[in-house]
């Protein structure tokens, strides 16, 4: 599993502003102001392409929409902490991005608050330089439009700055809002901004990425770490990524699958409703039926996952594993329509896999089954001839431990 660590960061990055679903690009701006601010105040390279990951991947602690209004509301919240624990827990889980955890936990702390606290000071300068540029996109949010960045901020700047400056020494650190009172006097700063120059810019990134080459291992952590971003979108599907991927990994094992691609499976199966984070909780989490449009809107999932990750793995069965785990035997599943004959044993596998992970769990429109229930349900599937029989018997004959690898934490 041969990636670039900078395309993938780049990719769960827009995956991540998913989450603010109106407003799609609020990590990317936030790295570029932290990455300007650091430029400004005369940091080298490193630190500054340190503060610009550390931006992209700053609200890896918010999966639901609702907190992200929250967040970019005003300028202060006092519900905000919970997410940067979030977010650092992800973090220290994680080996390639464990070095962003300390500065994401600290990304909401007012700068006279934080040096009262024992942050050592160059963490305590890094993260409000974080805050700082968090809280300049949320103040700049309300002028901008999803297409283009306009006059309208370029009218709206001064106002802004002396919002940041009034301040200055009690939520920023008055070093960096000095710069930043800089820059924000440039409109070179604020249309840099636009969503198709910060995509070029991320693109054709001018410095090196602070993460080393990654391995299978670094691969399958980061796939963890974003699959408990999904799984917390909603309680109803808590460690629903994690499980799926736990339970497709043991059919693939019992089916004595090459074992030089059983990395790659269990990412797809990680990864494979990543494409939900575009989805608004309210449709998640509906208790009665959906409506066409409803439907409509939750049915794209799948397909936001396999662009995702065509980015990030390129030259690998990956997305496609991923992408099709709503697809059937008899052509009417999703989005693809793939006819059975394209549809290769691994998709098979994890296409049970969701549905046994997903029927043994709690949903707003029914509760969870035990495991003779979903064996008598995936015998009803097989019957009408939308699951692979094999997958099927395969998974009966060891029920019981599948149910448990979806069901226990
Ligand atoms: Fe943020
Ligand atoms: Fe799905
Ligand atoms: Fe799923």
């Amino acid at each position: 599993m041969k990636i670039d660590p900078h395309r993938a960061i780049c990719a769960l990055t827009t995956v991540l502003d998913f989450v603010g679903i109106d407003e799609l690009q609020h990590g990317k701006r936030v790295a570029w102001i932290a990455e300007s601010i650091a430029r400004e105040i005369g940091w080298d390279e490193e630190r500054q392409a340190f503060l610009f990951y550390a931006g992209m991947l700053h609200d890896c602690g918010v999966s639901r929409a609702m907190e992200h209004r929250r967040l970019t509301d005003g300028l202060t919240w006092s519900g905000a902490e919970a997410h940067c624990r979030r977010g650092e827990s992800y973090l220290l889980e994680c080996a390639p991005l464990r070095c962003f955890a300390s500065v994401v936990r600290w990304h909401h702390t007012p700068w006279q608050q934080i040096q009262q606290l024992r942050v050592p000071p160059e963490l305590a300068l890094q993260s409000n330089l974080l805050f700082l540029a968090d809280r300049v996109d949320a103040l700049q949010a309300p002028h901008l439009n999803a297409s283009q960045v306009d006059e309208a901020i370029l009218a709206a700047r001064d106002q802004l700055v002396d919002t940041v400056r009034a301040r200055s020494g009690v939520l920023f650190n008055p070093d960096l809002v000095a710069a930043f009172e800089r820059i924000g006097g440039r409109e070179s700063f604020w249309l840099a901004m636009d969503p198709a120059y910060l995509l070029e810019y991320l693109e054709n990134y001018p410095h090196a990425s602070p993460l080393r080459d990654l391995g299978d291992r670094d691969v399958l952590a980061l796939a963890r770490l974003f699959a408990r971003v999904v799984d917390a979108k909603s309680p109803f599907t808590h460690e629903h990524s994690l499980r799926v991927a736990k339970v497709a990994r043991r059919l693939y094992e019992l089916f004595e699958l090459p074992a030089e691609l059983a990395g790659s499976f269990e990412v797809a199966a990680l990864l494979h409703d990543i494409g939900k984070l575009r989805v608004p909780d309210e449709i998640l989490e509906k208790p009665g039926p959906l409506s066409r449009a409803e439907r409509a809107v939750i049915s794209r999932h799948s397909y936001d996952t396999f662009r995702i990750l065509c980015r990030v793995f390129p030259d690998s069965p990956i997305p496609r594993w991923a992408a099709s785990h709503h697809e059937n035997l008899i052509g009417t599943g999703y989005p693809f329509h793939r006819a059975a004959a394209e549809i290769d044993l691994e998709t098979r596998i994890l296409v049970v896999a969701d549905v046994l992970q997903a029927l043994s769990q709690d949903r707003p429109y029914r509760g969870r089954m035990g495991s003779h229930a979903v064996g008598m349900q995936l015998t009803a599937m097989r019957d009408e001839g939308r699951v692979d029989p094999a997958v099927v018997r395969t998974t009966l004959l060891n029920l019981e431990e599948l149910w448990h690898l979806a069901t226990q934490a």
